[in-house]
Order: structure tokens, then sequence, then C-alpha cells
């Protein structure tokens, strides 16, 4: 865990003054860790009984896809809004830097599916409750959120626990 933890690098005041981003760049440019991060989620997703990954826009979109082909499943893009060319679900959250709204075509997944949600980072917790609504939405189960990130001070993974979600973090920064 300390080379996943010391391949990523930390930018403060980015976005806004006050926040240290935890950049992933740095760790997706290192064979090493890349291969170390996607491993350790798939073995989690795997375990979890997950019929399918869902990612969400951006960031997720590249380890929710490389862990759903290690874990030998399908994968599901939640959008940004305006993105998706058929009749989406959609629900709006709070970022810790704002707020957005996800999307999702339902046609992707089927009633009663267990599906996995991967992202990069979890800080509030908005972005992935947002997404286990879309997949609850859609007749599904959400069977872990899984992410290479935990920011604990901003209580998201505890509000996922706390809604019943199974959650899984590789490294945290405190
Ligand atoms: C980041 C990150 C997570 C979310 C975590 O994405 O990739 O999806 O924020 O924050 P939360 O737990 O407070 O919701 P962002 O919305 O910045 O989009 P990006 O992936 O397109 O950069
Ligand atoms: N998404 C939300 N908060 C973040 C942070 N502090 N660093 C990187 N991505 C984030």
């Amino acid at each position: 865990m300390e080379q996943l933890r010391a391949s990523i690098r930390t930018v403060p005041d980015f976005p806004k003054p006050g926040i240290q981003f935890r950049d992933i760049t740095t760790l997706l440019a290192d064979p090493a860790a890349l291969s170390t991060s996607v491993s350790l989620l798939a073995d989690h997703v795997r375990a979890s009984g997950a019929d399918a990954v869902a990612g969400m826009e951006a960031r997720g979109f590249i380890f929710g896809a490389a862990v759903a082909i290690r874990a030998g499943l399908g994968f599901v893009p939640i959008r940004k809004p305006g993105k998706l060319p058929v009749e989406t679900v959609g629900v709006e959250y709070d970022l810790e830097y704002g707020t957005d709204r996800l999307e999702l075509d339902p046609s992707g997944l089927r009633d009663g599916m267990r599906v996995a949600l991967v992202d990069d980072l979890i800080a509030t917790g908005g972005t992935a409750l947002a997404a286990a609504k879309l997949v609850q939405q859609c007749s599904c189960e959400v069977s872990t959120a899984a992410f290479v990130i935990d920011l604990p001070d901003l209580g998201g993974a505890d509000r996922l626990r706390g809604s019943g979600i199974d959650v899984k973090t590789l490294v945290s920064f405190e």
C-alpha cells in the first residue's frame, strides 16, 4: 500500500483554494501501482458476487473498465448529463466542491443484477450515493463500492456504510 500511496500526487489548492487534490495521473503512469490497484479492486469486486461493474465519469471509467475486464464482467458507464443518446435515469448530487448530475442508460442492466461501483476516490460520498441510487432505480443491488483512495475526514465511506453499502478502499489520506 505504501507503493500505491507514494504513486499518488497531492496538488494543493486545486480546483479551489483549500482543496488538497489527490491526483491519480501519477499512479496511472506507474505500471506497478496501476496493476496493483486494479488487481486488488478486482479481487474485492469478484468476492462481492458482482454481475457487472459500474464506473462514474470520468476517473471511474479508467478504474471501472480495467476492474471489469480483470474480474471478467461487463462495464456500465455512469455519465455526466447530456452525454447518452437514449432515455436515461438521472440524479443530482453534491460534490466536495460543487454540484453535478449523473445519468445511466438502464439497458445495460437487468432486474436483480448485483452491481459493483468503482471510482478512483471517495470524498463526501455524494457521487457514490447518487450512483447507488441510479443502480437501485434500475431494480439492481449494489454488491460493493470500491475505490483506490479514501478521504476519511470527508465521511463518504461512513455515509455509504450507514446506507448499508459494503465499501472497500485501498489508500487513505487524512
Ligand atoms: C471526483 C472523483 C469522484 C468524486 C468523489 O470526480 O473522481 O467521482 O469526485 O467526490 P465525492 O465523494 O465528494 O462525491 P469529479 O466529479 O471531480 O469528476 P471527474 O472524475 O470528471 O474529475
Ligand atoms: N474529488 C473530490 N475531492 C477530491 C480531492 N480532494 N482530490 C481529488 N479528487 C477529488
